[in-house]
């Protein structure tokens, strides 16, 4: 995400281990009939919509006791993106993560999605990535593993009254989707880069497959600017952020890499490669679902698909699940007649179930830097330096700067010296936030300057915002792409939060440990830049999605008119129909989601297991 500017040549690069299996019973499966032939209607227990992070982590526990059905619109990233879906330093450099509308497109990986206008962005339309592929947006996700706070998961336990979802209740779902590796010392081997952590909320004896670890290297701006962000005077986090606690510094965060080969974990190389080896699952690659088929009684009974222009229908004895991803899960239920009953009646959709909350509540924290050139490397120019040995040092030992997502955050509430001048309006809007939720989340980082030198970049995400974007539909059909609106910086109280926030980022670059690394004068924006309007005007410029939209099926309660689902996902007014990923959350947790939604996976599948 933070790299933007370098732009690595990749060829297609075949891998041929699709499944690493070493059992001889996955490599049959695999070779024979793990893949469906498409064309030929059929029918299993489950039907699962979206070969995702979700998807494929509620799909393979379901196959552990029925029969199921993935249908997913991509292929494999192994053979679609080659090594920039596999490397870690790639992944952070992919060309189409680009947000501008004419951003390289890769049709293979992501949907190509483009914004409506953003009005509080200067109007730009923005490319919002998303993954189309088995994996899903954890095959281009940049790999940080974290988990959110006491308080919000209580807040959401309180939204859908179910106790069930607060963290200690929670905690069981969280190992059981993960294995932790702690740190590998000699190869990070890095004066100052301590790293802290409670090896308590991890349990690979209950654990499950993707993979939870450091990188095997520190990136040497990252380290000094670590040490700005405690000279600031954050308090330290001695716990690391998976413990249900996001506050200060102190946290080289956790990322989704294999640290053996260190090579990506995504839902794929993790849940379905397993559930390959020990389960029947089928999976319908390249074919997109077109809509949910509900019988006489409302119970969704089936799902219309079509490979390459092919139409077909898979059944569903016991249930479909919708794990399609914050745009398209929404898309899907509208056009098979779930949603607004305005919207829908103006399409000529029958209406199964009037829900307005379909597609509302877009949760999306937005992201921006303040940007210094600094006299120490990053990966980006430690490889350009010498790719050879960088190379090597990767492919020989999994260590070294391709290793490596690494990075290093910091949380907190805006300090009071700045919030004494939100309007009181502001004020109250951050109120509804509990105690332990961070408002902004500093990011640092370096990427090459182009001439050899490092660029380091300081970044908020604002984590509390209350500006709503949502999702719309012109059509009956999910051939042509959901209307997206991000409402990014439309409620003043985002406007009046960024620019508190990218004060912090200038006091961070103020401090001793930033000021002896920095040279020259302010890169970006500029010192020029120094009233609130300037400042106000850079950011709307400039601001990007950091991808963590979620929340446009909200979970709630029954009765709560914007609820789509109940709190074991059930979507309301149909039958035999969930919706099981981001978009089921009522509210954007306020962290880096994938730990969230692979959770939420497992405790669905729990939920379906025990009848609920
Ligand atoms: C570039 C980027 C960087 C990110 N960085 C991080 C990070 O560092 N840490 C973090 O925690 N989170 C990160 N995220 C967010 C995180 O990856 C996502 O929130 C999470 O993967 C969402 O999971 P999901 O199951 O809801 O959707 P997805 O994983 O996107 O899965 C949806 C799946 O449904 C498929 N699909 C959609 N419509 C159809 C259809 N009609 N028919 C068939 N298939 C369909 C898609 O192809 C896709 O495979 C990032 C996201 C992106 C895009
Ligand atoms: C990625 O693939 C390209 C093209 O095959 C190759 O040149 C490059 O060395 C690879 N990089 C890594 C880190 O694997
Ligand atoms: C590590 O910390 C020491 C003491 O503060 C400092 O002198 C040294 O420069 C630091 N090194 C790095 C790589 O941050
Ligand atoms: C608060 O507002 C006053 C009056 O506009 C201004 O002088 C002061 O600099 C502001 N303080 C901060 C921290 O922005």
């Amino acid at each position: 995400m933070l790299f933007r500017s370098v732009v690595i040549l990749v060829f297609a690069f075949f891998s041929p281990l699709v499944v690493r299996a070493s059992a001889p019973e996955g490599r049959r499966r695999l070779r024979s009939s793990a893949f469906a032939v498409p064309g030929t209607d059929a029918t299993y227990d489950y039907i699962v919509v979206g070969g995702g992070s979700a998807g494929l982590t509620i799909a393979s526990r379901l196959a552990e006791f029925a029969s199921v059905a993935v249908i997913e619109a991509g292929g494999f990233y192994e053979q679609d993106n080659g090594n920039q879906s596999v490397v870690p330093f790639l992944g952070l450099v992919m060309p189409f993560l680009a947000t501008t509308e004419g951003y390289p497109k890769q049709p293979l990986m992501d949907w190509g999605l483009v914004s409506s206008p953003q009005a509080g962005a200067n109007n730009r339309k923005i490319h919002y990535a998303q993954g189309k592929t088995l994996g899903g947006s954890s095959a281009i996700n940049t790999m940080a593993y974290l988990r959110g706070t006491l308080g919000s998961y209580q807040r959401w336990a309180d939204i859908v009254g179910d106790p069930t979802y607060t963290f200690a209740n929670l905690l069981q779902y969280f190992i059981k989707s993960t294995h932790f590796t702690p740190p590998n010392l000699q190869k990070r081997n890095t004066p100052n880069a301590t790293v802290f952590y409670d090896p308590s909320v991890f349990d690979n004896s209950k654990g499950g497959p993707v993979q939870v670890s450091y990188g095997n290297w520190v990136d040497p701006t990252i380290n000094w600017l670590s040490s700005a962000l405690r000279a600031l005077g954050l308090p330290l986090s001695p716990v690391g952020f998976n413990s249900g606690s996001l506050s200060g510094y102190g946290a080289w965060v956790t990322s989704t890499i294999s640290p053996e080969d260190a090579e990506r974990s995504t839902s794929q190389s993790s849940y379905l490669e397993q559930a390959i080896q020990n389960t029947g699952i089928m999976i319908y690659a390249h074919t997109q679902a077109n809509k949910i088929l509900f019988d006489s009684s409302k119970k969704a009974s089936a799902v219309s698909v079509s490979t390459q222009g092919l139409e077909y229908s898979l059944s569903a004895n016991k249930e479909v699940i919708v794990s399609a991803g914050v745009f398209h899960s929404p898309q899907l239920l509208m056009v098979s007649g779930i949603g607004p009953q305005a919207t829908l009646k103006a399409l000529g959709i029958p209406v199964l179930s009037d829900l307005p909350g379909v597609g509302q509540n877009l949760w999306d924290p937005v992201f921006f830097n303040v940007l210094w050139e600094v006299n120490t490397p990053s990966s980006g120019t430690v490889i350009a330096a010498n790719p050879a040995e960088a190379l090597e040092e990767y492919l020989n030992d999994a260590a070294g700067p391709y290793s490596s997502a690494g990075g290093y955050f910091a949380f907190e509430k805006i300090p009071a010296s700045l919030r004494q001048n939100f309007t009181q309006q502001t004020a109250s809007a951050l109120a509804w936030f509990p105690t332990d939720w961070p408002e902004v989340e500093y990011i640092v980082s370096g990427f090459p300057s182009g001439t050899g030198s490092t660029i380091g970049a300081v970044s908020p995400t604002l984590l509390a915002p209350l500006s709503r974007g949502n999702v719309a539909i012109t059509s009956q059909t999910m051939s042509d792409p959901p209307v997206i609106n991000l409402g990014w910086l439309t409620d003043p109280a985002d406007a009046e939060i960024a620019v508190a926030a990218f004060k912090r980022c200038r006091q961070i670059w103020n401090t001793g440990p930033a000021m002896s690394i920095r040279i020259g004068p302010e890169l970006v924006p500029g010192a020029a830049v120094s009233s609130d309007a300037d400042i106000l005007s850079y950011i709307r410029q400039s601001v990007t999605p950091i991808w963590h939209a979620s929340s446009t099926c909200s979970m709630g309660k029954a009765g709560d008119p914007m609820a789509v689902v109940d709190s074991t996902a059930k979507v309301f007014g149909v039958k035999g129909l969930r919706v099981v990923d981001i978009s089921a959350f009522p509210f954007g947790v306020p962290t880096h989601p994938q730990g969230t939604v692979y959770m939420l996976a497992e405790k669905i599948a729990d939920d379906i297991k025990n009848r609920k």
